[in-house]
């Protein structure tokens, strides 16, 4: 009563059909490439650890969005997309391509108008800006955000491990692989701009640096004098 609520153009069902298209259209990318192209071991190079990021990045820039302030449709619906093609081109126009496959998709199989359209395509091509983000519309701002922090705290960590195990590295280097975890998410943290990404950086962060720290306390095999 007297408060006015804003309908979401985007339906919860709309929203479960293009998670589909995206899940698909990076299981089809894999496939149809020669085998050996590219490292499809390595365990950021695989369909499923796309779109689980994609998962990631759809939940973190929707909080940061809600609590900064942005349209979280628009950045939700880029997060989705941004990266549905970074397994099928090179990674310096995957953005621009990911924006081209989305407005497809948005314009032949939604009713959205063509200023949400154009938003959310403007967001995903703006996802690989490299300079300082506060250039940016709200929406990109949010979706960049997420990207990085994605790649900060235990998740990032695991994934580091993982990598360890195929490259047939025991786990004494757990720790140093941990650390360097943690030194990039100190780094990546810098570009974060919002007060929501910073706060999560620095939740994320110190979970790494506990593990780093549980590590050397438990593994006798690490070497911890420097
Ligand atoms: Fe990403």
């Amino acid at each position: 009563m007297g408060v006015e609520i804003r309908e979401s153009p985007v339906s919860e069902d709309e929203f479960a059909a293009m998670e589909r298209f995206v899940h698909d259209y990076l299981e089809a990318s894999v496939q149809s490439e020669d085998k050996g192209g590219r490292m499809r071991w390595y365990p950021w190079h695989s369909a499923d650890y796309r779109f689980n990021h994609i998962r990631n990045v759809i939940k973190l820039s929707g909080k940061i969005a809600s609590q900064e302030g942005a349209n979280t449709d628009v950045t939700r619906v880029a997060a989705l997309f941004h990266d549905i093609a970074k397994l099928e081109v090179d990674q310096d126009i995957h953005a621009e391509e990911g924006a081209r496959i989305a407005r497809e998709y948005l314009e032949i199989q939604t009713d959205y108008p063509s200023s949400f359209v154009e938003q959310v395509c403007s967001a995903i091509e703006d996802h690989s800006y490299q300079r300082e983000i506060t250039d940016l519309p709200l929406e990109a701002r949010c979706l960049i955000e997420a990207d990085i922090l994605d790649k900060i705290g235990a998740n990032g960590a695991a994934l580091m491990l993982l990598r360890m195990g195929y490259e047939s590295r025991t786990h004494m280097d757990s720790a140093e692989m941990v650390e360097r975890v943690l030194e990039r998410g100190i780094e990546a943290k810098k570009r974060v701009r919002s007060q929501t990404a910073k706060d999560i950086a620095d939740r994320r962060l110190k979970r790494v640096r506990w593990f780093k720290e549980w590590l050397e306390m438990e593994i006798a095999g690490i070497d911890t004098s420097e």
